[in-house]
């Protein structure tokens, strides 16, 4: 079958490794299903992967791709699941110390055909294209357990959004707007500003300048680059989220103003099956409709890896 996938890793130039061509279908294991993919996106987690991170040497050729949407051998539509818990495991599934992600272990989305645990293929969104379908499983439900499990934050709160074109920015924005927060959006560039405008934001200010006041929480995805902007953006028992490090994982931890203003620190990653099923009835009863900015076409797979790697915004799709 036709797929996207890294053949060795390359911690300086992820990209030499990124290959479209054939590989084996997956075999599907008991209790597993087999998806006939019609749309994966691209997260900042295959360029991770295509560096090597969280990925074993022997892992590799790997299929990138670690959410997506497509139908079942029956016809059904469905979202992906990435997260693949240990057998046995019960509970909530990222405290899981052995899970892994598609691509991490198993292998990704971007190809014809993607097989998952059975319970990991949910009903897609009435009326959601597969190629907004594809963000629900990383980006969306990221930004879900972000405002709605991790950050205690309750509709009204005002919370900071730091960057506005980034994937899970955008979905931090559309879904706490449609919660009912007050959400403040910084950005880099104008574009960046009409984007979180468009998306409902009631306040966008340029990275890193002073607010009007201070916030009850910030959605920080950034890192080193935003991390001592968060600290300052926040009232006194307010709280920070964390969920990734795009420009570095060192910022200095501040940690003077975090006791002295009793600050929460809360770091959040991926989400749990019942959050994708929570985020897709809440997109289902709030009319959200996930942002994709670009599809590509999987042979052009390795110009969409290019646009991303660039820096170009926004978030893109692969289609199969
Ligand atoms: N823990 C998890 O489960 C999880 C899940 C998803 C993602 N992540 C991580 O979260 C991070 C963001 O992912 P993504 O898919 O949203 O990435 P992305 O689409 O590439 O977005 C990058 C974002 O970072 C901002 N940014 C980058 N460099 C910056 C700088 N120097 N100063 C200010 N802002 C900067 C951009 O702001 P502008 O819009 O202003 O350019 C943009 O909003 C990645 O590190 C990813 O690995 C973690």
């Amino acid at each position: 079958m036709r797929a996207i996938y890294a053949t060795a890793p390359d911690s300086d130039d992820p990209l030499a490794g990124l290959t479209v061509g054939d590989r084996p279908e997956p075999e599907t294991p008991d209790d597993w299903v087999r998806v006939r993919m019609q749309a994966a996106s691209l997260n900042r987690h295959d360029i991770w992967t295509l560096r090597g991170v969280g990925i074993r040497p022997e892992q590799f050729p790997m299929i990138l791709g670690c959410d997506g949407a497509g139908e079942l051998d029956d016809g059904t539509p469905v979202v992906l699941y990435p997260v693949v818990s240990t057998p046995g495991f019960r509970g909530d599934e990222t405290f899981d110390p052995k899970r892994t992600l598609l691509t991490e272990l198993h292998q990704g989305a971007m190809a014809q055909y993607c097989v998952v645990p059975a319970a990991s293929a949910l009903p897609r969104p009435d009326g959601m294209t597969a190629a907004a379908a594809a963000t629900l499983g990383c980006t969306y439900l990221t930004a879900y357990r972000m405002i709605f499990t991790r950050s205690g934050l309750t509709p009204g709160s005002t919370m900071l959004v730091q960057g506005a074109t980034g994937g899970v920015a955008t979905a931090l924005t559309q879904l706490g707007v449609a919660a009912g927060m007050r959400v403040w959006v910084t950005a880099r560039s104008e574009a960046g500003k009409e984007r979180a405008t468009g998306l409902g934001a009631h306040r966008v200010f340029d990275s890193g300048a002073r607010l009007p006041e201070r916030v009850d929480g910030v959605f920080d995805s950034v890192g080193a680059a935003t991390w001592s902007h968060s600290m300052r953006a926040v009232r006194p028992g307010g709280v920070v989220v964390t969920c990734g490090a795009t420009a570095g994982a060192d910022p200095s931890a501040d940690l003077q103003r975090l006791f002295f203003l009793q600050i929460s620190v809360i770091g959040s990653t991926m989400g749990t099956l019942d959050e994708l099923r929570r985020l897709i009835a809440f997109c289902a009863a709030a009319g959200i409709d996930p942002v994709v900015d670009r599809t590509f076409d999987l042979e052009d797979g390795a110009a969409a890896f290019h646009a991303m790697d660039s820096g170009e915004p926004g978030k893109f799709v692969i289609t199969v």
